[in-house]
């Protein structure tokens, strides 16, 4: 069903946050301190849907001030090298990636410390994740950030299936 399907090109990055979720975010939402967001679509009869049925599709988004984020990032893939958004699911074992509460500027996994890099393509910089947080291409429609493509890499739960991910 919808809610189910992972971010498809055209969603609308909407508040993950329970006191707003849904509601589009906007730039003036975003910081250098993590937001969580759902892909909202469009279910069979046009009605707005979140996609959060399956809870690996949440995202982690990032404003940083211009030329903070480099490479490996896909600057391409942000808007205007400035918002970045990730998929929120740690490549170890799927738990919710936070802000480090340590280290000021990195992304801390609760389950096990896996420590990811939120400016630099959120590469592995501590920790048993295999591999870094896939980002997702994003644009900006007017005063809404949408979805652009499908993820660059394979996120959680597909990094460990690669023909899986091959067939998407
Ligand atoms: Fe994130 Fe293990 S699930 S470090």
């Amino acid at each position: 069903t919808a809610d189910k399907m992972p971010p498809l090109e055209g969603d609308i990055l909407v508040h993950a946050e329970e006191s707003k979720e849904g509601r589009p975010i906007a730039l003036a939402d975003l910081s250098d301190q993590l937001v969580r967001a759902w892909p909202m679509g469009k279910d069979e009869n046009g009605a707005d849907v979140i996609r959060k049925g399956d809870p690996n599709n949440i995202l982690a988004l990032y404003r940083f001030p211009a030329g903070e984020i480099v490479a490996p990032t896909n600057l391409e893939a942000t808007v205007d090298g400035q918002v970045v958004a990730y998929s929120d699911v740690c490549t170890h074992a799927g738990c919710s990636v936070s802000d480090s509460d340590i280290n000021a500027g990195e992304m801390r996994c609760p389950c096990h410390s896996g420590q990811f890099a939120p400016k630099r393509g959120a590469v592995v910089i501590g920790g048993p994740p295999p591999k870094p947080l896939a980002q997702l291409p994003i644009r900006q429609d007017g005063e809404r950030l949408v979805v652009a493509g499908f993820f660059l890499t394979p996120p959680y739960p597909y990094h460990n299936n690669e023909a899986e991910w091959d067939n998407l």
